[in-house]
């Protein structure tokens, strides 16, 4: 087991990774009060029962699985259920499953009278290398993405990998299309990993690896006002296919592997596109540019006409940019057909 201590002073907490860490983490958590283990309906139901044993008054609460989930309405129905449960200011909630669980129970937490403690258990190589840390919480307007939400930290994090062994292949690519995206971005030896082909044997250093990359990111910058934004390589071009292929069934971090490629010199996005094909991730979308680009336009990054975006010329110096959106949309033809 490794634990990683992100250090926010008094909002710091421990990242548990490794083989059986749910254990530790039903010990270590406070679950003496009411607490709401908020979980989606393909998560096996035996993680959210573990966590429900040691807590004194369990609440699960599942949700429909997928990003239709991470709404106002499902958002809505949380808290009209904590609050028809009597939850008050010192209960708390658990998410304890992949990045939409996480996304939404942060954020039902982080409004819930103000907010309450927050746990996050994830179940999916996405919310483990990535999501469940770093205190993003929110929910999508419609098809804009994470458009409203808080910074909100969570307590305590376990990353049980031995959960992963249910999860489908495809949602394994996924999520390590995050974690390609972070060596790519800070660590050329991370990257070497993804170029040898054995990330996908090798879940939990990658996402001890990961996490640890992200936490020196986030320490630096909570809230995002500068070096944080290089946690976004690939979302840009993502979050716009994500937003205009909504019912195209792509997922997360297969928008993110897309969106990676036409935003590097071309020798790096040669050596991506080799990773993502060794991890079976598209390089390519079918998607109209112009749809994708509109898409991006309603990004938080986006202001007068330009973007901020993430570059990678050379591996593991990710560095942000300005661009206009005359060249993103230049970019963003590289990879739609
Ligand atoms: N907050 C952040 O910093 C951040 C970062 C990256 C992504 N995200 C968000 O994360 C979301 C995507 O997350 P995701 O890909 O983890 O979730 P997802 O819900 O899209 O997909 C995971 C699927 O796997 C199933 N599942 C979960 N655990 C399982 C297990 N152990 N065994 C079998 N099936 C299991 C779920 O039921 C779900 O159907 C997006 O909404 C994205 O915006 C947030």
């Amino acid at each position: 087991m490794t634990t990683i201590r992100m250090d926010l002073g008094g909002r710091g907490y421990d990242i548990l990774v490794g083989s059986g860490v749910l254990e530790d983490f039903c010990h270590s958590a406070d679950l003496g009060r009411k607490v709401l283990i908020l979980t989606d309906d393909g998560v096996p139901r035996c993680y959210a029962e573990t966590v429900a044993k040691s807590c004194s008054e369990p609440y699960i609460y599942t949700v429909p699985s997928g990003e239709g989930s991470k709404s106002i309405a499902v958002f809505k129905e949380v808290l009209e259920f904590m609050l028809e449960k009597g939850f008050s200011r010192s209960d708390c909630a658990v998410a304890v499953g992949s990045g939409v669980c996480g996304d939404l129970c942060g954020f039902c937490a982080a409004s819930y009278m103000r907010g309450i403690d927050f746990y996050n258990v994830p179940t999916t190589v996405l919310s483990q290398v990535d999501s469940s840390v770093g205190g993003k919480t929110a929910v999508n307007l419609d098809t804009v993405k994470n458009i409203v939400g808080a910074f909100w930290q969570p307590r305590l994090v376990a990353a049980d990998t031995d959960t992963l062994s249910t999860l489908p292949a495809r949602q394994v690519s996924n999520g390590l299309a995050e974690a390609l995206k972070m060596a790519a971005t800070f660590d050329e030896e991370l990257f070497s990993l993804f170029e040898s082909g054995k990330a996908s044997e090798k879940l939990e250093e990658v996402c001890a690896r990961s996490v640890d990359l992200k936490r020196a990111v986030v320490e630096k910058d909570e809230r995002e006002g500068g070096l944080r934004k290089l946690l976004n390589f690939g979302h840009t071009i993502g979050h716009g296919i994500e937003s205009a292929c909504g019912m195209s069934g792509m997922l997360h971090g297969e928008c993110v592997a897309v969106g990676m490629l036409p935003m590097c010199s071309p020798e790096v996005s040669r050596r991506i596109g080799i990773c993502l094909e060794k991890l079976s991730l598209p390089t390519r979308v079918s998607a109209d540019p112009a749809r994708v680009l509109e898409a991006v336009k309603h990004d938080k990054k986006a202001h007068n006409d330009r973007v901020s975006a993430v570059f990678v010329d050379e591996i593991g110096k990710g560095y942000i940019k300005d661009i206009s959106f005359e060249e993103l949309e230049e970019r963003i033809k590289l990879v739609c057909e």
